[in-house]
């Protein structure tokens, strides 16, 4: 490894980052994180704090879970790659599908497509409905509706379906036949409705008057995050995920649930659609399935989904699928990964500890008039939306956010700020005394602004 000098000389010089500014990343360059133990990280300069981020919403197990570091390396030695395109497989690309399936069991999922990550999940999920459809005789099923503030990843397809204008506009035209309903956004919205089991209703009758306008035979599927995260970590009322799958029933249309941030444990539950009650036809996974120790997605089929596949013609080909797909390595490091999520039995901390971030967050809100909105309490995912005017909303701006994160990190913990929003998703291993250094961190944040 080149020395510090070399490192801080070349930061972000030749490395160009993702959702940053190339210009702007080069006059002010990333902080360099060095290293990381339990729910700490280290940065170059020999700061620790406690990494409210959890590396990006996937680090559930904490930095130092060897029992995943040693199965990664052992496969390493034992066979490092191989393709698992038609004709060839790997044994832990076998065990890591018995091992997925089986933690999404309770969910309907019998089925198990690995990917590089999230955004591939979400590709494979909206392709293979399409394919669906066509195998069952409704070719016409092509369109996609989703929510508005709903993260999906950039692949062309996830950001068609995306609701957030930053992922879209530079990358425009985007697919045809994708469609979004208002979010569910109790503190800004299109109806000012600020009762979320209200709200809940609202965006249903939007998903039937959109059905009934495109055409039912028409729309392939819905897709949603249980908790949409990185849109802020909106939680829909508990009625909003059984309605819109009431209403995708009704209408022969599939439901896909973005559980990249949700499954494994996050929202307290195993994954988010559990927590609402709710059976998907297809979840889209990621992050929490190896910790982020190593990059695998997995797109997962219902047995209803799974039957048509199975039982088809040639047509029935998944024409898909990538290099990475199964990788050997990635797929020791899911078995590994879940067998320690399950042991640590995490979505119990995940639903105590939220519970404590969330309440310290709302008396942090009494303090400090800079929060406009507290949102979280299912689990370890809360955000803060940040404005200047509480009566009026105004989203604060971008450098008094940038001051509050700074001396939040000086103070003792990693945020993330999203544009006005401050986001969190620490290591599903945290305890309660760090749970308070995040708050204490915070508050010091604050004072600063
Ligand atoms: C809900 C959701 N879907 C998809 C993605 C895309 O995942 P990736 O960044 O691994 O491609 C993300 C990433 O944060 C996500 O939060």
């Amino acid at each position: 490894m080149k020395d510090e000098n070399f490192l801080k000389e070349h930061n972000a010089r030749q490395l160009w980052h993702p959702m940053a500014h190339p210009g702007e990343a080069q006059a002010h360059p990333p902080r360099i994180i060095t290293g990381a133990e339990g729910v700490n990280i280290t940065d170059i300069d020999g700061h620790s704090v406690v990494d409210a981020v959890g590396g990006l919403w996937c680090v559930n197990l904490g930095y130092s879970n060897d029992v995943v570091k040693e199965a990664i390396a052992k496969q390493l030695y034992d066979l490092p790659y191989y393709s698992a395109f038609a004709g060839t497989t790997n044994p832990p690309a076998i065990e890591a599908a018995h091992a997925v399936q089986e933690f999404f069991a309770d969910d309907g999922m019998e089925r198990v497509f690995f990917t590089s990550g999230g955004s591939d999940s979400v590709e494979t999920c909206l392709r293979l409905s399409r394919q669906y459809h066509r195998l069952r005789g409704e070719p016409t099923r092509t369109k996609f509706i989703s929510l508005k503030k709903g993260y999906h990843g950039t692949h062309f397809g996830g950001a068609s379906v995306n609701g957030n204008n930053r992922f879209r506009v530079n990358y425009e035209p985007l697919l045809p036949g994708c469609f979004h309903l208002p979010a569910p956004y109790p503190y800004r919205n299109p109806f000012n409705e600020t009762d979320p089991a209200q709200l809940a209703q609202l965006i249903a009758q939007a998903f039937e008057d959109e059905i009934a306008f495109q055409g039912a035979n028409t729309i392939a599927a819905l897709i949603m995050e249980p908790i949409l995260g990185a849109g802020g970590v909106l939680v829909p009322d508990q009625s909003f995920m059984p309605m819109m799958r009431e209403i995708c029933d009704r209408h022969g249309i599939l439901l896909i649930s973005d559980e990249v941030i949700t499954g494994f444990g996050r929202s307290g539950d195993w994954s988010g659609a559990r927590h609402w009650g709710v059976k998907p036809d297809m979840m889209s996974t990621a992050k929490g399935i190896t910790s982020g120790y190593f990059p695998v997605g997995a797109a997962l089929m219902s047995g209803k989904v799974a039957e048509v596949f199975e039982g088809s013609t040639a047509d029935g080909t998944i024409s898909h699928g990538y290099t990475y797909s199964a990788h050997p390595v990635g797929a020791a490091a899911v078995t590994a990964c879940l067998s320690e999520t399950l042991r640590l039995n995490l979505h119990d901390n995940a639903a105590e500890r939220g519970t404590q971030l969330y309440d310290g967050l709302r008396r942090l809100s009494e303090k400090h008039g800079l929060i406009g909105d507290v949102r979280g309490g299912h689990g370890l995912m809360s955000g803060l939306e940040l404005v200047s005017d509480r009566a009026k909303k105004t989203p604060l701006d971008a450098a008094t956010v940038k001051r509050i994160h700074d001396a939040t990190y000086d103070a003792g913990a990693m945020v993330r700020a999203s544009g006005h929003n401050i986001l969190m998703s620490p290591p599903l291993t945290i305890s309660k005394a760090e749970i308070d250094t995040i708050l204490t961190a915070l508050d010091a944040g604050f004072a600063k602004a």
